[in-house]
């Protein structure tokens, strides 16, 4: 149970003191009832609250899928520079959004953006399996070895020990590219992996959670919510 002001403002679509006012206004109803107060508790799973006889459609916590540009930075705010939270757009936006894993600057493509740390903890810990998929277009050519070390685990740089990867060339000639698939997200880590090898990351961009791949129609700096169906597909283990 939770109080109706509180609720309707968890929506994001509006402010609190707009919420007061809509209730103050009559134009806020619960189950056909119009309210005296913002202070009444309710169930939001079972009361039907409604906007101008619109239905607020509540919904605990929202799931946006953002392909990310160049440039912006995967944080919740920043002074000087855009982040991805800054794209997400208004009537998708509220409190407590952030994204489920970073990218770096440079990193393009599938930012999960949620309010959901529940979730978020469980597609990021690698104890669960979810794979990120990246492409990552490469100085050099990969060799069958190359691809051997990665699935038996590579070790940084630095020691760090890495869990297998799963790598396979999509083009090679002119253009290096590779498609590689962690279930981790170290700092830096398909760029660290690829240098521990002698070779360099060029471009990256993430095209796919789980099983989910980004949707091929968003350009640069689009989003849009996930789908009930979708953040199923985001939850498979060891999609290769
Ligand atoms: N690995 C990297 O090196 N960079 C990213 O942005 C994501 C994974």
């Amino acid at each position: 149970m939770e109080r109706l002001d509180k609720l309707i403002a968890s929506q994001g679509r509006y402010s609190r003191s707009e919420v007061k006012k809509l209730i103050k206004s009559g134009r806020i109803t619960v189950d056909g009832k119009v309210p005296k107060s913002g202070d009444i508790k309710l169930d939001p799973g079972k009361s039907e609250i409604r906007v101008d006889g619109e239905s607020l459609n509540y919904k605990k916590h929202i799931y946006i899928m953002l392909n990310k540009p160049r440039g912006v930075i995967s944080a919740s705010n920043d002074r000087d520079k855009e982040t991805v939270i800054d794209l997400v757009p208004p009537e998708l936006f509220r409190e407590g959004l952030f994204p489920a894993g970073r990218l770096d600057g440079d990193t393009t493509g599938f930012v999960l953006i949620t309010d959901d740390g529940d979730f978020a903890h469980r597609i990021l810990s690698p104890k669960n399996h979810i794979m990120k998929t990246y492409h990552a277009t490469l100085r050099d050519e990969l060799t069958q070895e190359d691809i051997v070390r990665f699935k038996e685990g590579l070790t940084l740089g630095d020691g760090t020990e890495c869990l297998e990867a799963h790598v396979k060339v999509l083009e090679s000639g002119n253009k290096n590219l590779a498609e590689i698939k962690i279930c981790e997200g170290k700092y830096h880590q398909v760029k660290r992996m690829f240098a521990s090898i002698g070779n360099k990351v060029l471009e990256l961009r993430r095209v796919k959670m789980g099983g989910l791949d980004l949707d091929g129609s968003l350009r640069e700096g689009e989003c849009r919510e996930i789908t009930d169906e979708e953040l199923k597909m985001i939850t498979e283990k060891n999609v290769l």
